[in-house]
């Protein structure tokens, strides 16, 4: 098993849609030990979820706008765990008047909550955890491609390029203790936050036509088996790197 003996901190599952629920899956089917994190109204929400588990794991408080989250999250982990091997950065938001087609009009309030939420706190975690994290151990955040402008994602799309940075930057300063930095571009997924995309079938339709190997919007398992595979040690030498899982979408043209 890939992940026999490691312990993972699993941000972001909000309903069994949600990516990260594949990865939590994926993760114990892979011999992990799990917690979840959550936050506000949602906690009860991701603790009711958990229970689909194979071993339902518990759900500790994260809301990665609060800076005292971070530090009783450690301190909870030091606690029952005494490190961690492996975080997964599933955490994306964006206010409705950062997307669907109101780039021009958006507010600065309403961009830095974007960034915050989804870029930045890359690196709240990070620090956060880091040092409770022996070498080897991994971060594995998710990315949508932001190397082009898509149509209606706006300001998230600009959190995203933020977060791809992020991950560089985070990858250069925590390499030197051995914790690598990796991001998953995965390709569209049909989810709460997705949906929360105005036009979001549009990528649907372009990746039906485009994606060379197919892609399926209902199936977070391939984007779940790359996470699995870059928190195991079978990329022990990669950082700061962004693995493309979208049935190939990147690499075509038209
Ligand atoms: N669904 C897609 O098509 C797709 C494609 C590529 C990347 N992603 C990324 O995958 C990640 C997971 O999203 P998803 O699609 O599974 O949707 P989701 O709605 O299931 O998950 C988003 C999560 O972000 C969490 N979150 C929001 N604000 C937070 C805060 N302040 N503190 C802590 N958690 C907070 C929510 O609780 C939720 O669990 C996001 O970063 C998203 O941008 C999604």
């Amino acid at each position: 098993m890939l992940l026999a003996g490691r312990r993972l901190v699993i941000t972001g599952v909000l309903n069994d849609d949600s990516i990260a629920f594949a990865v939590a899956r994926r993760a114990q089917e892979e011999g992990a030990e799990i917690v979840l994190t959550s936050f506000g109204r949602i906690l009860s929400i991701t603790q009711r979820v958990a229970r689909r588990l194979p071993r339902p794991p518990d759900v500790l408080e994260l809301d990665v706008s609060m800076p005292e989250h971070h530090a009783a999250l450690a301190e909870e982990l030091d606690r029952r765990w005494g490190g961690v091997d492996g975080v997964v950065h599933a955490i994306g938001f964006a206010p409705a008047s950062a997307l669907g087609g109101n780039f021009l009009a958006t507010e600065w309030p309403d961009v830095a909550t974007a960034i915050q939420v989804s870029a930045y706190s890359l690196k709240s975690i990070g620090v956060a955890l880091a040092p409770l994290m022996p070498p080897g151990a991994g971060i594995v955040g998710l990315d949508f491609d932001a190397t082009v402008a898509w149509p209606g994602y706006d300001w998230m799309g600009v959190a995203k390029a933020a977060l791809e940075s992020c991950s560089r930057y985070l990858a250069r300063e925590l390499g030197p203790k051995g914790i690598r930095v990796n991001l998953v571009a995965a390709g569209p997924i049909r989810t709460v936050a997705a949906k929360s995309i105005p036009g979001f079938n549009l990528f649907e339709d372009v990746w039906d036509t485009r994606a060379p190997l197919g892609w399926n919007v209902k199936d977070a398992q391939p984007v779940a088996k790359a996470c699995v595979a870059l928190l195991s040690d079978l990329f022990p030498a990669t950082t700061g790197e962004i693995i493309h899982v979208d049935g190939g979408f990147h690499a075509t043209g038209a």
